[in-house]
């Protein structure tokens, strides 16, 4: 992937993506980046974790840093429900700042302090935690998926890769296997996408899988828990 080609494209809600013309794959749901990150990640995600336990902070492992929207969205929910996030975010292909600079998160989140953050969190160094503010501390790592071995860490892992369809070997009970080591009892994945095969993947596991309604565009997404 070190060598492939994107560029940046506008998805149906307004916000940017990047775009993989040789995998013809998105980095968000062309349907819009925004809402997707926002249902499955935020909602079902960071909201619901934060509603069940109200504990602090939150351990969140993001599979996939890639924009960075994410973590801009984790952010700002902290931000605004007052409590701490500890984030861990790995990427093995990060986006280059000519990329960076298209694209248009901040100016549709329309919260002035959410741009100079943005840049911050494209600026820190790799593997290196680095304080945001006092209530969010980052953490990127360049390192592949597969190699990953953190035991009992998380109480939210962000499962963000490629769909099945381009690495279907991130789709496996291999990996699964990794993602629920990474999480602490209790702990919860979620993902926008609800294929067969990572569903099993995650039962054979020891995951406990719940289907969800998806985001506009997706019919399904999963999350699963660590019990
Ligand atoms: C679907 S994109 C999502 C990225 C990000 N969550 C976002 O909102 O932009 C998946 C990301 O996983 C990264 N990636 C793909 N394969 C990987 C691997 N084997 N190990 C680490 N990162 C990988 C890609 O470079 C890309 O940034």
């Amino acid at each position: 992937m070190d060598d492939f080609f994107r560029n940046i494209t506008i998805t149906k809600d307004g916000t940017s993506t990047i775009f993989l013309p040789e995998w013809n794959e998105y980095y968000h749901s062309k349907h819009g980046a925004l809402q997707e990150a926002r249902h499955v990640f935020i909602k079902n995600g960071l909201d619901y974790c934060f509603q069940l336990k109200h504990y602090e902070p939150i351990h969140i492992l993001e599979m996939g840093f890639g924009t960075g929207l994410n973590c801009l969205l984790s952010f700002q929910y902290a931000l605004n429900q007052r409590f701490k996030i500890n984030y861990v975010a790995l990427e093995a292909y990060p986006v280059l700042e000519t990329e960076l600079n298209q694209l248009n998160f901040t100016q549709i989140l329309q919260d002035p302090p959410l741009d100079a953050v943005f840049e911050q969190m494209h600026k820190a160094p790799w593997n290196k935690t680095h304080k945001l503010t006092a209530n969010f501390k980052l953490t990127k790592l360049i390192a592949l998926f597969e190699d990953f071995t953190q035991h009992n860490a998380f109480d939210l892992i962000y499962f963000d890769v490629f769909g099945l369809r381009v690495q279907p070997e991130l789709w496996t009970v291999a990996i699964f296997e990794k993602m629920y080591n990474a999480l602490k009892i209790g702990g919860i994945l979620v993902t926008y996408a609800a294929n067969g095969q990572g569903r099993r993947a995650m039962m054979e596991a020891g995951f406990q899988v719940e289907k969800l309604k998806g985001p506009i565009g997706k019919r399904e997404m999963i999350r699963a828990l660590k019990n």
